[in-house]
């Protein structure tokens, strides 16, 4: 069972994540060594792991056997990792450190930066296409059709887009959009993969998505507040890195205090999600309340 301690999210107890990742790996002999390399470099850099954590979450959440979800786990950190490799690019948000090491493409270059990014992204398609666990053929689709829901165009990537296309004209409603799609599609896919995959009701499946789309909100606000307020040793990132890229973040459009106190309004609001449906909600409240809550 993932133990989850008081303090920052690094204090996930990660052993048992760290074991899950080397397990789904590929180690092929006929695989580019470089590209493992770049790969294995990034995805053990560190990390908090909530994603993972928030899979076994939710497969608690829902009575599913957590050692039932260990490839969904896999393949949530897999397409997490890709999506910092390639948001640290210079095309991106051009940063130096992530995880407290220097970016993937500072070590490898840009160009073997990008292919470790694409291979860990559909390395994780492969990891749930061959997955074996979920309840049926139909269950199996309705996982797979989330996550490329949460991770494309109407998603992450459109998300990202969005992003960089922000201008200090937009509204607190665009940057919602912005910070739930770049942020929050992914996080609500994690807490509701085990849902789907084991085929609970229709009810279930919305209300954790509900709550995991405000809580990747509160995250990603944290996350811009701790841009702004954090030391390298703390986040594993250059501080200040939006205010240079002139970025659009919760902190452009309110001070600090008022950005943590409405992350702490919107995981408030969100936890009224999982009041009416049946299902445990103590152990997505618990990652989600250190999510919201962390300094790092
Ligand atoms: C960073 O995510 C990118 C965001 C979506 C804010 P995390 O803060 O979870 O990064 P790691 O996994 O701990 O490095
Ligand atoms: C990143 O948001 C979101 C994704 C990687 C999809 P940020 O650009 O704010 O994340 P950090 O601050 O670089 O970790
Ligand atoms: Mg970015
Ligand atoms: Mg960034
Ligand atoms: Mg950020």
């Amino acid at each position: 069972m993932l133990m989850v301690s008081e303090g920052n999210p690094s204090m996930v107890e990660g052993d048992r994540i760290q074991e899950v990742l080397r397990e789904y790996l590929p180690n092929h002999r006929d695989i580019p060594e470089k590209l493992v390399e770049a790969m294995s470099y990034s995805l053990f850099a560190g990390g908090k792991r909530l994603r993972p954590s928030l899979v076994f979450a939710g497969a608690q959440a829902v009575g599913v056997d957590p050692d039932k979800v260990r490839p969904l786990a896999a393949a949530v950190e897999f397409v997490h990792t890709y999506s910092l490799i390639h948001d640290d690019l210079p095309a991106l948000d051009n940063d130096d450190f992530r995880r407290g090491k220097p970016t993937c493409h500072r070590v490898f270059g840009e160009d073997i930066a990008i292919m470790a990014g694409d291979a860990l992204l559909t390395e994780a398609f492969s990891i749930i296409s061959r997955d074996q666990e979920c309840t049926d053929l139909s269950a199996h689709r309705n996982l797979l059709d989330a996550m490329g829901q949460a991770l494309g165009a109407r998603g992450m990537v459109g998300g990202q887009v969005r992003d960089l296309m922000a201008s200090q004209e937009f509204s607190q409603e665009d940057l919602e959009a912005v910070h739930s799609g770049k942020t929050g599609a992914l996080i609500a896919f994690c807490m509701s993969a085990a849902a789907i995959a084991f085929a609970k009701p229709q009810a279930v499946i919305t209300a954790i998505k509900e709550f995991g789309l405000e809580v990747g909100l509160a995250f990603q606000i944290i996350d811009d507040v701790i841009d702004e307020t954090g030391t390298l040793e703390e986040i594993g990132k250059n501080p200040g890195s939006d205010r240079s890229g002139n970025k659009l973040t919760y902190t452009v459009l309110m001070s600090t205090t008022e950005a943590t106190e409405l992350a702490e309004r919107t995981f408030v609001s969100a936890s009224h999600q999982l009041a009416s449906v049946a299902l445990d909600p103590e152990p997505l409240m618990a990652v989600a309340h250190l999510m919201v809550h962390r300094r790092a």
